[in-house]
């Protein structure tokens, strides 16, 4: 197991505000919940804020030109996706981004699908603006597969579908999806004309030599069906920053999209800019020693996962998520039960997914284990009442 002085330091974060760590403040419990990690952002994107803050006015902010060939730039080394300026739109996060999406392409009355078990926004988002959710379950036994032929089912029963919320890779599940269902899912869609979104933030922590493919690099009839949702927030640890960024290639949805959020949608702020550039130009070695980090835990929670009576996971093969299988347990309230015990997990019920816990395991491996350490003796407990 590789050591690493630099993500093995324990940090304390109380005191900043956070919403990970505020949630149980006064209480001895270890968060292990919302999706940040407990580690430090690079030292370039922090050198990068220091530099920006040391000029003292904050005022409105366009998106840096410097920026923007960063991204274009990135995106053609990384997926060989050829993107021009106009197929950007900068963004202050991508939930707030759903909601506009949804409000612009969805008809009022239409319907956004989408495979269950997801990330909460995607559930909520079609309600907040007043559309229909339709949800296609997902199962262990089929191993997390994205349910193709219920979708197929779906886009020829209820023409009132107009959209698909696409989690590519997948939370909670941490399940990538590969070429041959993206190909199928944007063939149905195409048939259906149903607008895609995939949202593609998870996208850069996929582990075990795997390569991610944005959907829209496809094929031309991908990208022209497609928005894609992306940012550095999740790989570079940076979401208080508020930026991320949609890519449209086709104009009308980009226009539809843009359209929705006119006089809504606030701007990115200063440092949001500032961090994404410094993060996606000049800390890919970060990146990978991230990567390597995470694979450990990732590897250390799967045994120590395999050890307690009750419970079981499927590997994630991305995100830093794991969607732990307790249903043998039987426990009422989980939230409740685990932080009695002195670890904040999620509820699957938030995503959808009754029966079990996500944990995110992105943190220094000592917290990690201290976090199992206490789950584990609850479990065991649970297991022998
Ligand atoms: C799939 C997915 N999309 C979006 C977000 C949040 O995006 P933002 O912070 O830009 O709103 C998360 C955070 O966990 C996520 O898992």
């Amino acid at each position: 197991m590789a050591v690493n002085p630099y993500f093995d330091e324990i940090l304390d974060r109380r005191g900043t505000a956070s919403s990970k760590w505020e949630k149980y403040a006064g209480q001895d419990v270890i968060p292990m919940w919302v999706a940040d990690m407990d580690f430090p952002a690079p030292a370039e994107v922090t050198e990068a804020l220091a530099t920006r803050i040391s000029h003292p006015i904050y005022g409105y902010t366009v998106v840096p030109d410097s920026l923007t060939s960063v991204t274009l730039n990135r995106f053609a080394e990384r997926y060989h996706w050829s993107l021009t300026e106009e197929d950007l739109e900068w963004i202050p996060g991508i939930v707030p981004a759903i909601n506009q999406a949804i409000r612009g392409l969805v008809r009022p009355g239409g319907a956004v699908v989408t495979a269950t078990p997801v990330y909460h926004p995607f559930l909520q988002a079609p309600g907040h603006m007043g559309r229909q959710l339709m949800t296609l379950p997902m199962t262990a036994d089929d191993d997390w597969q994205f349910p193709l032929r219920a979708f197929e089912q779906s886009a020829e029963t209820y023409p009132e579908i107009d959209l698909l919320l696409l989690c590519h890779p997948m939370n909670p599940v941490g399940r990538t999806i590969d070429e041959t269902m993206l190909a199928a899912i944007v063939e149905i869609c195409v048939t259906h004309d149903i607008v895609i979104i995939s949202d593609e933030i998870h996208s850069e922590i996929v582990f075990d030599g795997r390569m991610h493919t944005p959907l829209a690099t496809l094929s031309e009839r991908a990208a022209q069906q497609s928005l894609t949702f992306h940012a550095a927030s999740k790989t570079f640890n940076l979401a208080g920053l508020g930026c991320a960024v949609v890519i449209a290639q086709n104009p009308h949805l980009m226009a539809r999209f843009k359209a929705a959020g006119a006089g809504i949608m606030a701007n990115v702020n200063t440092l949001g800019y500032v961090a994404t550039e410094a993060a996606w130009s000049s800390c890919e070695y970060w990146h990978q020693q991230l990567l390597a980090y995470l694979t450990d835990n990732r590897n250390f929670l799967v045994e120590r996962v395999e050890a307690i009576q009750g419970v079981s996971m499927t590997p994630p093969e991305a995100t830093y998520l794991a969607w732990l299988n307790i249903e043998a347990l039987d426990i009422k309230d989980p939230e409740a039960f685990f932080r009695a015990a002195g670890v904040g997990l999620s509820p699957g019920s938030q995503f959808m997914g009754e029966g079990y816990v996500r944990l995110n395991f992105g943190c220094p491996r000592a917290l990690l284990e201290q976090g199992l350490d206490r789950f584990e003796t609850a479990c065991l407990g649970r297991w022998q009442t």
